[in-house]
């Protein structure tokens, strides 16, 4: 079974980016993603209320990185390090089966540019190499299609789809679940 260990926080830099880990003073940015309509259209959970709860949310993060339970990075251009334009993140971790799921959001101003492209590849490289995953999946709306096209541009497969298996503000929603392999 894997151990994972987050401590030192990984940082990650890319040519343009900068993942670094998120502090309470990212709370304003983190509120807008999470209660932006565009953000949130795939998203099947509830929009984040106040730069408040954004704040708490921030600080739940952080105590998941201490406890290596899952790790989020605030994605930032090198240019302004201090603003958050995104976020990217391993949750249910698997790590008896070597597996953790990707999740990742983007400020609509910075889209079609390659930068969750760009997020998504250094991340998985520290899933393989610095965490030592055998694989990586990732749960989308299969409407989504800006997020399906990352994970194809990334290498992820397109291995499963759920029907109707979501039920979220009163519908039924499809999934479909793509994975990687570290071969
Ligand atoms: C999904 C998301 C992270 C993509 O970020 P991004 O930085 O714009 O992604 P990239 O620029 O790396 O790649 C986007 C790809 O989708 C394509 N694309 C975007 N909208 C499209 C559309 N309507 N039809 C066809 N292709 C589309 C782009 O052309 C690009 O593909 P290409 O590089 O092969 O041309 C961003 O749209 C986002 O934050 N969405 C809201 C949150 C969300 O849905 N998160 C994922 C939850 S599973």
């Amino acid at each position: 079974m894997l151990e994972f260990n987050f401590t030192p926080f990984p940082e990650l830099k890319t040519e343009r980016l900068v993942l670094r880990r998120m502090t309470t003073a990212d709370a304003g940015q983190m509120f807008f993603l999470r209660s932006d309509d565009r953000v949130m259209k795939y998203i099947g959970r509830e929009k984040t209320k106040s730069v408040e709860e954004a704040e708490d949310f921030i600080r739940k993060i952080n105590v998941f990185i201490e406890t290596n339970e899952s790790i989020m990075w605030a994605i930032a251009l090198n240019s302004d390090p201090a603003m958050l334009i995104g976020t990217i993140c391993f949750w249910r971790l698997q790590p008896e089966n070597f597996r953790a799921e990707v999740g990742y959001v983007l400020h609509p101003g910075y889209w079609n540019r390659g930068i969750m492209k760009e997020s998504l590849l250094a991340v998985i490289k520290y899933g393989f190499e610095g965490m030592s995953l055998h694989s990586i999946e990732a749960h989308i709306n299969p409407e989504n299609i800006a997020s399906g096209k990352v994970l194809e541009n990334t290498g992820f497969v397109r291995e499963a789809y759920f029907k109707e298996n979501c039920y979220f503000h009163g519908a039924f929603r499809d999934t479909a679940i793509y994975s990687l392999l570290n071969k």
